[in-house]
This record gives structure tokens, C-alpha cells and sequence, in this order.
């Protein structure tokens, strides 16, 4: 018989949680004000190892001072509720001041992909990403470790993160989950009115378009697809868009006319709110 859940506030209780509890590890990675996005990861971890360990820690390093940080949905109390019911064994909470007692002096450096994209507009982002992974992996220890494709940037930069360190973990990625709507689940659909929630349907829909001419011939290299993708968002009310971008499915640099594998990644305004959405594709 497994102990029931623990919830972990300290980097000791985590330890020695882990300690009573042998087997096959995954690890989910949080930041909490869980949905049926994240719980998707949770249960494919089930399905991969014996002891699922989820941190649920919302990272000041990966947000600038201008952004969401102090905004950003919070609920420990559901998400504890939520992991129990999936059967999950450790649940890692740490405050802001157990996971960085000081500024770190040490800092990762995420490389060229981390300026581009997402990058662009949150040019410190990845590198507190990567910093927060990197320890949580330290702290977790696990075999596995389950990404979301929703973040299909932050997945690539995690794969490069764990082959340039050689970090002893394998890296899974997990399909992105849909609302009804088509719409990609997030934490931050809850920043969303009735109307925008509505005119976020756009971003699934020129995924839609592109990939739909990309299918028929009609759209031939990664340029025409993200222009089809630009054409369908340029048309939709509330939308303003930050980029499209065709990407090389591997490296997540940008794609050329060779390019068959290619994952099709935009990101855009539906009122003060920024989503992300992306399509991997094969072309040619
Ligand atoms: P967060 O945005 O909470 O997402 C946690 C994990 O859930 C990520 O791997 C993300 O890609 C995945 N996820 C979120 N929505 C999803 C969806 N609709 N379908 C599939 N997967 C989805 O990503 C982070 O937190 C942080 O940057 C973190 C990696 C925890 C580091 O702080």
C-alpha cells in the first residue's frame, strides 16, 4: 500500500518524501492554478512510472517586473485537491524564499533560441525557466520529466537544456489540451471576458487554415504556411497579433523552404491578454 499524498513546503519534507517512496519517478512541473491541461500531464505520468511528483511553484525569475507575477492565479488549496483525486504521491509547494534563499549568482544561460519567439517580448523568460528546471529537476531527482506541447518553445529549450548538461532525465512531451472550443487550455483563459473568449477561437482557427493548405498543396513551404496563418488572424476581431512563426520542429529555429518537420507557432493580443498556440506540421 502507497502512504497518501504529501505535501511538500520544504526541499527537506521533499526529500524525505521521496525517500518513502521507491519506484520509477516522473516529475510534473507547475506553476500551479491547475486545469485540465495540466492534469493531462499528470495522468500520462501515472500511466509512465510508479511515484508521480508534481511542483507547483509559481517562478518570480520567469516573469519580468512588468508582467503577471504578482497577478498570476493562485489556488494551493484546489490544486492539492486536484492532484489527490489524480492519485499523485508528492506534491512540491516551496515558498518563493525556500527555492531561492538569495539572487541566484549562478545563472543558465539558454542560448539563441531564448531571444527569438517568446523570446522577443520576455527576453529574460526562458533563462528563469531554465534556472527553475534545472533545480527542480536537482530536487526531484526523477527518471522522467512531462512537458507540455502547449509550450512548444520552453519543451525545445528543455530538450537542449538536458543534452548540453547531459541531465540524466528523459524528456516527454504531452499532446496540447483543447477546451470544446478548440481553444488551448491555460491558466491565463481565466484573464479572458465572455467577448474574448469568443475572438480566442481565432488562434485555433488559423492553426486550422494553415494546416488545412499545407494538407491540400496549397500552401508548399514553411513561409506560405505561416502567411496563410497570418491571413486567417489579420481577418479576426480582437485579435492583435505578436508573431507567427514556422519553426524547425527539432532545433526551433526558424524554418526554411527545406524544412519538411516544422511546428507553426503564434502569439497574440485577445484584449490585454497574451495566448500562445502551435500546430506541428509535415510539409512537402
Ligand atoms: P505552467 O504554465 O503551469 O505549465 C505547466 C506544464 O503544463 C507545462 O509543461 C505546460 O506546457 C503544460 N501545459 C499547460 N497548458 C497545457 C495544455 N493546454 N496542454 C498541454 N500541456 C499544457 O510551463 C510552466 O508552467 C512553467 O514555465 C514551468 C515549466 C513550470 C517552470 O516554471
Amino acid at each position: 500500500l502507497k502512504p497518501a499524498m504529501e505535501v511538500a513546503r520544504t526541499k527537506a519534507d521533499l526529500k524525505a518524501a521521496l525517500a518513502l517512496r521507491p519506484g520509477r519517478r516522473a516529475v510534473v512541473m507547475t506553476m500551479g492554478a491547475l486545469h485540465e491541461g495540466h492534469l493531462t500531464l499528470v495522468r500520462k505520468a501515472k500511466e509512465l512510472a510508479d511515484v508521480v511528483a508534481v511542483t507547483d511553484f509559481v517562478n518570480p525569475l520567469q516573469f519580468a517586473p512588468n508582467e503577471d507575477f504578482d497577478a498570476y492565479p493562485r489556488d494551493l488549496e484546489a490544486d492539492v485537491a486536484l492532484l489527490a483525486d489524480e492519485g499523485v504521491d508528492v506534491v512540491f509547494a516551496p515558498s518563493s524564499d525556500e527555492m531561492y534563499p538569495r539572487d541566484p549568482l549562478v545563472r543558465i544561460d539558454p542560448g539563441p533560441v531564448a531571444t527569438m519567439f517568446e523570446g522577443v517580448t520576455r527576453p529574460t523568460h526562458f533563462a528563469g525557466v531554465l534556472q527553475v528546471v534545472t533545480k527542480l529537476l536537482m530536487l526531484t531527482q526523477p527518471d522522467i520529466a512531462i512537458f507540455g506541447e502547449k509550450d512548444a518553445q520552453q519543451l525545445a529549450l528543455i530538450r537542449t537544456l538536458v543534452d548540453d548538461l547531459d541531465i540524466p532525465v528523459e524528456i516527454i512531451g504531452a499532446p496540447i489540451a483543447r477546451d470544446d472550443d478548440g481553444v488551448a487550455r491555460s491558466s491565463r483563459n481565466a484573464y479572458l471576458s465572455e467577448a474574448e473568449r469568443a475572438q480566442a477561437r481565432a488562434l485555433v482557427a488559423a492553426l486550422d487554415a494553415a494546416e488545412a493548405a499545407a494538407a491540400s498543396g496549397e500552401a508548399r513551404d514553411a513561409a506560405a504556411v505561416a502567411d496563410v496563418a497570418r491571413a486567417s488572424l489579420a481577418e479576426a476581431e480582437g485579435v492583435r497579433v505578436d508573431y507567427v512563426a514556422a519553426v524547425d520542429a527539432g532545433t526551433y529555429l526558424p524554418a526554411d523552404a527545406a524544412t519538411s518537420e516544422i511546428i507553426l507557432a503564434l502569439a497574440a493580443f485577445v484584449g490585454p491578454t497574451r495566448l500562445i498556440d502551435n500546430r506541428r506540421m509535415t510539409l512537402g
